[in-house]
């Protein structure tokens, strides 16, 4: 398959096509933010520099392709609440002109990649694909506008879309703005651990590895119109997430530092997968505690990777987020 893959510069996406390496013909187009790099691509896979807002490009790159997966997302819940225009841009208004782009030029499938955040926040059980969405932030509000504007387009146009619902991923490649990576660096370098609030939101973590899996089987076997979850094996509290990040670094728990609450903080997120795992067969495979210890493995022996990013736009942005909290 020929596939344009948007918003691969970035973690998850980069990770799928990595996965996807010799077996199809990948193009990406990336808008290189401050999250997205090309060093983290395949040298041999071609990246076109640009915004999923760009008709002309969208439509002239589409025509060429057998399928569109659409990675492409302001994917920062703080950086939302702080300034949420780069988010309705590129989720509703990018998501928009790729689906216009895959109907008029006849492009056999489209994948929307998508998060539990879009049904806010679940105090017991998990959410299905029947729930309704209730987003939080603006973005979640303005993934689930993609969203619909995904079911519209199959509903209106019968264009054949499918959209995969991921719950917290973490794995190699991460910006260290989120959580684990955030953490990881800053035990290795002895810098506090900022934990919003009392610490004891729950988030159901996915390793990337197996959300990319989960979205390929969509892919190439949903039923078009139809939304899949994809949640991870394990749930867990952020403390207990940032006391497990000490351990594997050999740290104590001094470092811990509780900072103001995130606006709006959604308490937990849990997704049932049972749709994706009895029709189509996927399950996770990654268990928590592997992934974490792979995880920070992976940091440790690429600080090639981490290092010029927390020199850079990281830092202001780190020391306007956190600064005066973190002393
Ligand atoms: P990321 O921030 O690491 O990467 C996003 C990429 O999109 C970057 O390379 C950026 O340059 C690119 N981009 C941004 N705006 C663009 C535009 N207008 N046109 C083209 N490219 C643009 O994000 P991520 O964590 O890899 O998330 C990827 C997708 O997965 C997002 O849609 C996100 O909502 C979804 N998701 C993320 C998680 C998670 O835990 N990180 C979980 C579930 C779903
Ligand atoms: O659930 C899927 C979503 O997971 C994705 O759609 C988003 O793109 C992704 O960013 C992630 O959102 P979260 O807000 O859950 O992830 P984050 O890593 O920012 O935060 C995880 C939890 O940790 C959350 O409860 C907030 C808390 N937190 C986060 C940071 C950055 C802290 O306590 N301290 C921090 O410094």
């Amino acid at each position: 398959m020929r596939v344009l893959v948007t918003g691969a510069a970035g973690f998850i996406g980069s990770t799928y096509v990595h996965l996807l390496r010799g077996e199809h013909d990948v193009t990406v187009l990336d808008k290189l933010t401050y999250a997205g790099r090309r060093e983290n691509l395949p040298d041999e896979v071609e990246l076109i520099v640009g915004s999923i807002e760009d008709r002309d490009l969208v439509f002239e790159l589409a025509g060429d392709m057998d399928a569109v997966v659409n990675f492409a997302a302001e994917s920062h819940v703080d950086r939302s609440i702080a300034d949420q225009e780069a988010f309705a841009r590129t989720h509703v208004i990018g998501t928009g002109v790729l689906l216009d782009a895959v109907r008029e030029r006849g492009v056999p499938r489209f994948l929307q990649v998508s998060t539990d955040e879009v049904y806010g926040s679940i105090a017991e059980g998990s959410f299905t694909e029947r729930s309704p969405l209730d987003p939080s932030s603006p973005y979640s509000a303005t993934k689930a506008g993609g969203d619909l504007l995904v079911s519209a387009h199959w509903h209106t146009y019968g264009v054949e879309a499918v959209i995969c619902r991921g719950s917290n991923n973490y794995g190699p490649r991460q910006y260290p703005e989120k959580l684990i990576p955030l953490c990881v660096l800053n035990a290795f370098s002895g810098d506090p651990l900022p934990v919003y609030g009392d610490g004891r939101q729950v988030r159901n973590w996915l390793y990337v590895e197996d959300f990319c899996r989960a979205i390929h089987t969509v892919l190439l076997h949903g039923r078009a119109g139809e939304a899949y979850n994809a949640g991870g094996p394990d749930e867990c509290e952020n403390l207990e997430v940032v006391r497990r990040i000490l351990e594997l670094t050999g740290r104590d728990e001094s470092l811990i530092e509780h900072v103001r609450d995130r606006p709006g903080h959604d308490r937990r997120y849990s997704l049932s997968s049972e749709k994706l795992r009895a029709e189509l067969g996927w399950e996770p495979r990654v268990r928590f505690a592997e992934g974490l210890e792979r995880t920070v493995e992976w940091y440790r022996d690429n600080e090639w990777w981490w290092g010029r990013i927390r020199s850079g736009e990281y830092r202001e942005y780190y020391e306007q987020h956190y600064g005066r909290a973190l002393g």
